[in-house]
């Protein structure tokens, strides 16, 4: 199956040597071509380049893109998209001042969530899923990982898993699970969280390692919840059984965990509100994606994390949208990029890289996924009519999605 978009606007995001991350300055690099063309073969990208350059031949299906551009599918890196019901009333708590802790001993947060799972079927978790995902892909999203952690039990998150896992097989998106089994602190273990700790370690992932369900392993690592050293335990249990770290780290503290993250090789540490001079030294030469979540950072009006400095200093950076029920219920990525350029002075090139090839990096598919070159996979979206692709982060709160393409067919 050949298929021609042709008569594109412009083709953003064109790699001709591909890279797996772009840091630092390059950052605000971006290369695109104006009035181009798009060959697709089967589920590849096959060729692209300006129309003048477009050889006589034939296609199963073509396209006219005119006045309208062409990018490549966003990488949603981070998310909590499998739970049940949602969490409006504690939302409106907060806004009449509740603090966290009050809204948790009304059973709020993150431990509502798990009981609404622990008692959720797996076909509910399922179809419930699969909407959300069917919503990203309106947006623009073609790859997404999706974290467990709203279990708190050994079966409840193997339930989880396996509805992610059920996702892979029928969903057109690329999918990365992670087993999130340290999310929060059940009830029963407050106090003596080490025993939790032994849970995850001796249950949860050995249990998932023999079902093939986690990609990646993810903690909570964070002031009021898990410790580095309990980090470190959990890590290292992962690592025995092939699952490379991604962590939440630093939004309430410097907390220690992107030192964590840095020293397991992580491939990603998220959050990051609370990052210092010595955290971004640290970062500097690892392997691990440094990654903002602005979704979070906006629905709870938390501080920013220092992204200007973080890409002066020269390391790369990612976003993602965190969907999940309590502190950013949107998988919406193109409001992301509005968020990078208003709440973090990205530049649009910026928050494209952040969103596609380094949010890529940071879920182990940049090599193929994350940019449009030759031979990756063809995940792409077709605007609306725009002005320039600085219209994308500009107009916010419109979808300027028109068509979406995933693994070359159209979806
Ligand atoms: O990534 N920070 C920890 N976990 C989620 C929030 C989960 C929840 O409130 O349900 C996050 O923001
Ligand atoms: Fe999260």
């Amino acid at each position: 199956m050949r298929t021609l978009i042709k008569n594109i606007k412009e083709l953003v995001q064109v790699e001709r040597q591909p890279k797996l991350r772009v840091c630092g300055k390059d950052m605000a690099q971006m290369e695109t071509v104006k009035n181009a063309y798009l060959i697709v073969e089967d589920d590849k990208i096959a060729a692209f380049g300006p129309m003048s350059e477009l050889k006589e031949q034939t296609f199963d299906k073509e396209v006219d893109a005119t006045g309208r551009m062409v990018l490549p599918s966003f990488c949603d890196s981070h998310t909590h998209l499998v739970y049940a019901g949602s969490r409006e009333i504690e939302y409106i708590d907060k806004i009449r001042g509740l603090s966290y802790d009050e809204i948790a001993k009304r059973g709020g947060g993150i431990l509502n969530s798990a009981k609404r799972v622990q008692e959720a079927s797996e076909q509910q978790l399922y179809d419930d899923a699969m909407a959300r995902l069917e919503q990203i892909i309106r947006f623009g999203t073609g790859a997404v990982e999706i974290k467990s952690g709203y279990g708190m039990t050994p079966e409840a998150e193997l339930k989880m898993l396996r509805v992610i896992r059920r996702l892979k097989e029928n969903s057109p998106l690329t999918i990365k699970s992670t087993l999130l089994g340290a999310h929060g602190i059940p009830m029963e273990y407050r106090g003596r969280q080490e025993k939790f700790v032994d849970l995850v370690i001796e249950q949860m992932i050995p249990q998932a390692a023999a079902e093939g369900l986690a990609d990646y392993i993810d903690v909570f690592c964070d002031a009021g919840f898990f410790t580095v050293e309990d980090t470190e335990r959990m890590l290292e249990a992962g690592a025995r059984y092939g699952m490379r770290p991604k962590i939440h780290a630093n939004e309430m503290a410097c907390s220690g965990g992107i030192q964590c993250a840095v020293k397991y090789n992580a491939l990603s540490c998220d959050h990051l509100e609370y990052t210092g001079e010595e955290e971004i030294q640290c970062l500097l030469g690892s392997e691990t994606m440094p990654t903002v979540l602005p979704g979070a950072a906006f629905f709870l009006n938390m501080q920013h994390a220092p992204v200007r400095r973080m890409m002066e200093a020269g390391l790369p950076v990612a976003m993602a949208s965190d969907y999940n029920p309590g502190s950013s219920p949107s998988g919406n990525m193109q409001l992301i990029v509005s968020f990078a350029c208003v709440n973090y002075r990205m530049l649009s090139e910026e928050a494209i890289n952040a969103t596609t090839i380094n949010s890529g990096y940071a879920m182990g598919v940049s090599n193929e996924l994350g940019s449009i070159a030759v031979g990756k996979r063809a995940n792409f979206y077709i605007t609306t009519p725009i002005p320039t692709y600085e219209y994308l982060p500009y107009a916010y709160g419109e979808n300027k999605v028109a068509r979406t393409f995933l693994n070359g067919k159209e979806v």
